[in-house]
């Protein structure tokens, strides 16, 4: 049993894709089994919640609610019961993007986020966040060079770099559960980075 709940974080851009499917591919030889997922998203009701969430304009509080509801489902579903039978999942976003993006990037009250978190989650939080960390204006170069923007990708560097402060924020917050990744470096600079993380704890 080894029940392991690693959430993957950073501005849109800032590559966490590429080192999922590494992480991912790095466990599964080691015999784990593993739930890879994402939010928004992760259930049949989430990613239909997603749809909405990237795709149709709302105000902050709307955008909070409808993650926050998506996320229930998906910790009901697919994430406690993982754990429970002592998966490992691995997770694009969760909470800390919440914070990021609507609270810090849009405003929304960090309180009325933290109590949603509380009733949502339960106490529950990821063992270890990998918090992919780049100037804001990396990564939207990098962003123009990959694909189409969603509405938030269109959003303009102080956004971003307002989002980056919130993660900053939150990694100060809770310094044992995160760790910053130099997203500025290379691939192999970044998975050497990460190896180096697992390896400390052991995983
Ligand atoms: P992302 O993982 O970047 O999807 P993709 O790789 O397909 O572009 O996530 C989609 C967007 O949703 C991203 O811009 C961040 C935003 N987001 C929030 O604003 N709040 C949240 O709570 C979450 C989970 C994501």
């Amino acid at each position: 049993m080894s029940a392991r709940f690693i959430s993957f974080e950073g501005i849109d851009g800032a590559g966490k894709s590429t080192h999922i499917a590494r992480l991912a591919e790095r466990f599964s030889q080691r015999g784990a089994t593993l739930v890879n997922t994402r939010e928004p998203g992760g259930t049949e009701l989430a990613e239909a919640l997603r749809g909405l969430f990237l795709h149709s304009g709302m105000d902050g509080l709307t955008e909070a609610l409808l993650v926050f509801a998506g996320r229930r489902d998906h910790l009901v579903r697919v994430i406690e019961p993982a754990l429970a039978a002592g998966q490992t999942v691995i997770c694009d976003r969760f909470t800390d993007a919440t914070f990021a993006y609507q609270g810090f990037g849009r405003g929304m009250d960090l309180t009325v986020l933290g109590t949603l978190e509380q009733w949502v989650q339960q106490g529950r939080q990821p063992d270890l966040t990998l918090w992919f960390d780049l100037p804001a204006e990396m990564a939207a170069s990098r962003r123009a060079a990959a694909r189409a923007a969603d509405r938030f990708e269109q959003q303009d560097l102080d956004f971003f770099e307002r989002v980056r402060a919130g993660y900053a924020a939150r990694a100060a917050a809770a310094p044992q559960r995160f760790a910053r990744i130099d997203a500025a470096q290379s691939i192999e600079q970044v998975a050497a980075q990460i190896d180096a993380v697992m390896e400390a704890r052991g995983w």
